[in-house]
């Protein structure tokens, strides 16, 4: 037989088998063969998602007893979910993917996908759910993100990711979580959006100052993880004054102080802030013990000197270890009603009790302590 006549023939049992029981809408299939056929076939295992994908049946017509098994879900004839198996598939998404335009959830995380994220992605009318992470995409997020009017949650954390952010995320109204941690994004915290709950942005090369602007419309915050970035200068005092606000990672950056604002809301839900792996210099801000649910308190690896305020005794987890801490720690530290974790070590603190395992890592070195004094502590500190 000659190729050609091989080849019509192909073609006539597919469009047949085809024809016979197609239900889903022909622009979908075209799409999802796009994306099957855009995944390198040695990472498609024999007891995978995708390997189920056979389009000589009909992917969202029941029964799935031997196609399409899973990784996708349908309504009607359309498809509304990819939802990827973590089978290590590798390989780039296709712009098609925008053909699927009745998509709510996209989850492929967890796999290999590498390339950009396709532009057209971002013209998803209906996506609520968008899960990218642990993948190896690059580029930038586009400004035609705010076109995903219904997104509520957005993940593209452990990526390769990189540029700005951009500032047409006050667009996102339905945004509640939003997590880019862990990749190579540059620049300043752009104003987020109105609904937000969790941000999670650890782990960038994000830089600049916490500007009030991006804070001033979200008032829902609950989770703030800006942790392992380039941030810098004074912690601001209206930053812990969101309503909402329960918990704060800011360690690893630059900043350089800590602002307390007089008096302290009696009705903020701030349960814990680190602080840890900082530059913050001055005393330790006492005031912190005044947020009547704050729990936790990490201000370890930082420049902080002069004595531990007694107040601190009512948290109950106090990391104040590799400061320059002076005096009597509070007894109420290690008083045997209250039991507090934490540390105190690598301080210059005189006489903390072996006895607690708030003193296990020992002091620092009288030479070294008298120097970050300039030579003026006393031996009686
Ligand atoms: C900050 O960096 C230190 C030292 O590298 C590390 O031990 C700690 O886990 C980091 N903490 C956070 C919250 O990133
Ligand atoms: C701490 O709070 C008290 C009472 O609200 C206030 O008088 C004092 O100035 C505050 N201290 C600091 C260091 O902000």
């Amino acid at each position: 037989m000659s190729t050609n006549l091989i080849s019509l023939l192909l073609l006539l049992s597919t469009t047949a088998t085809a024809t016979a029981i197609t239900t889903t809408a022909p622009s979908d299939i075209t799409a999802l063969k796009a994306i099957k056929s855009s995944i390198n076939p040695s990472t498609i295992l024999s007891y995978t998602c995708l390997h189920s994908w056979d389009f000589t049946s009909d992917p969202c017509k029941p029964p799935h007893v031997t196609h399409f098994l899973c990784g996708l879900s349908c309504s009607g004839n359309r498809v509304t979910q990819l939802t990827f198996d973590t089978a290590g598939y590798s390989g780039t998404l296709p712009s098609l993917v925008s053909q699927l335009t009745q998509l709510i959830t996209i989850d492929l995380s967890d796999n290999k996908f590498h390339g950009p994220i396709p532009n057209s992605l971002f013209s998803l009318p209906n996506l609520q759910t968008l899960i990218l992470g642990s993948n190896s995409f690059s580029g930038v997020i586009p400004l035609a993100i705010s076109n995903l009017k219904k997104l509520q949650t957005l993940d593209i954390s452990h990526n390769s990711m990189s540029g700005s952010l951009p500032n047409s995320l006050t667009q996102l109204t339905e945004l509640t979580r939003l997590d880019l941690s862990f990749n190579k994004l540059t620049g300043p915290i752009p104003n987020l959006p109105k609904h937000l709950i969790q941000l999670a942005l650890k782990g960038n090369l994000l830089s600049g100052y916490l500007q009030k602007q991006a804070f001033t419309d979200s008032t829902q915050l609950e989770v703030v993880e800006l942790s392992e970035n380039s941030l810098a200068g004074t912690i601001p005092g209206w930053f812990f004054i969101t309503p909402s606000l329960q918990q704060v990672n800011l360690a690893n950056n630059s900043f350089t102080g800590v602002e307390i604002l007089n008096p302290v809301n009696k009705h903020s839900n701030l349960v814990a802030v680190n602080l840890g792996f900082n530059k913050l210099a001055g005393y330790l801000p006492a005031n912190f013990s005044a947020y009547p649910m704050l729990a936790a308190l990490t201000l370890s690896y930082n420049k902080l000197i002069g004595r531990i305020p007694w107040e601190y005794s009512k948290l109950s987890r106090v990391f104040l270890d590799g400061n320059f801490l002076i005096g009597l720690p509070p007894k109420e530290f290690f008083s045997r009603r209250i039991s507090i974790s934490g540390s105190l070590g690598d301080n210059c603190l005189k006489s903390c009790p072996v006895s607690s395992e708030l003193c296990l890592k020992s002091q620092k070195p009288w030479s070294i302590c008298q120097k970050a004094y300039r030579g003026k502590l006393k031996p009686n500190f």
